[in-house]
Formats: structure tokens, C-alpha cells, sequence
């Protein structure tokens, strides 16, 4: 498929994406003893049988090189009232875990604690797009919790009511 014929410019790709609401998840990794996490948005179910998600990371992100080597991922979906967790793991900070509740799961991968639900997941394919890689992640275990999802929309965090 040609994209050449036509392309929005990035503005109005930007500001009519900011109308799109949506979950907030931090995707957490690790790989040698070394645990790293990032806010994201871009996620979704890809299929049922077998339990099949997307992640959508950028490549300049310090978590890309990390899931790319493990091949092992969590999708942490954030529950309202974990703002703080959002802006702590989109800020590039270093010690990232600090005073965030986490277990490690067995999978070798944090688990923050308190969220609305929990995907770990084994990344099965790679596809680089543009500026991104989709990491394609076979669930291995899905959690979740009777709590409100914290959600994102027009560059602000919300709740659903
Ligand atoms: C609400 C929100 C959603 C985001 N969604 C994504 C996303 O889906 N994919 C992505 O690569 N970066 C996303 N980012 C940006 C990363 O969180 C940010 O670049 C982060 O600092 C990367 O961390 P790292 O370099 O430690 O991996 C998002 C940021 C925010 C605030």
C-alpha cells in the first residue's frame, strides 16, 4: 500500500487524535535484573483464541530495546486515582520503581500494583512501522479488579463520569 498519494499533515493528525479517549497503561519489562516501564495509550486486543494483544512502542523509547531483547512484557491498565503513576512513567525518570507498589511475576516481569488489570504476555512478533514497533504479545495470564479505569483524552487524564 502507497502512502505517498495523500497524508494528513501532523497537526491535524495530532489534534484529531486527541479527540480519541482512552485507556492508560504503563508497560512494564525487564531484561537482566534490569526492570524499566512506560505510559501508554496504544494498545488493543488483537484476538481471542489464542489471547492476543498489540503495543504500539517507539523505537526512542529506552523501554524498546528492553522488550525487544526479553521478548517479555506487561500491560499494566491503570486504575483511577494512579495519575501519578501515568506522569511518573512518561517522565523519564530514573529509579522508576520507587514508591510505585510492585511484585515481580513470575515471567519475570513487574507488576504494578493496584491497577484495573494485568496482561502478561510474550511478544511473539516485531513489526516496525515508521517511527514505531507494534510488538504483538500472546497473553499468558490476564488479571483484573472491580475498579474505575483511569482514562486519557485532549492531553488530559479524566475519570468516566
Ligand atoms: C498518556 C500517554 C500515552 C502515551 N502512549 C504512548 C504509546 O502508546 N507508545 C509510546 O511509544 N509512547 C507513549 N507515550 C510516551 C512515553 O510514555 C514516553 O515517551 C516515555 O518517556 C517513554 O519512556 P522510556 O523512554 O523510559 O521508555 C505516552 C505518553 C503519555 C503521557
Amino acid at each position: 500500500v502507497s502512502g505517498e498519494s495523500r497524508r494528513a499533515d501532523a497537526a491535524s493528525y495530532r489534534l484529531a487524535m486527541r479527540r480519541i479517549a482512552a485507556s492508560v497503561a504503563v508497560i512494564t519489562t525487564a531484561h537482566e535484573g534490569r526492570i524499566h516501564g512506560m505510559t501508554a495509550t496504544a494498545m488493543t486486543s488483537v484476538s481471542l483464541d489464542p489471547p492476543t494483544l498489540l503495543v504500539v512502542v517507539n523505537r526512542a523509547a529506552r523501554t524498546h530495546p528492553i522488550i525487544a531483547r526479553s521478548r517479555r512484557f506487561a500491560v499494566n491498565v491503570l486504575a483511577l486515582g494512579q495519575e501519578s503513576i501515568a506522569r511518573r512513567f512518561a517522565e523519564g525518570v530514573e529509579r522508576q520503581f520507587e514508591g510505585v507498589p510492585h511484585e515481580m511475576h513470575a515471567a519475570e516481569v513487574p507488576i504494578i500494583a493496584g491497577t484495573a488489570a494485568t496482561f502478561v504476555c510474550i511478544a511473539t512478533e516485531a513489526i516496525d512501522v515508521a517511527t514505531h514497533t507494534i510488538f504483538i504479545g500472546e497473553v499468558e495470564e490476564a488479571r483484573h479488579a472491580d475498579l474505575a479505569p483511569l482514562l486519557y483524552h485532549d492531553g488530559r487524564y479524566l475519570s468516566l463520569s
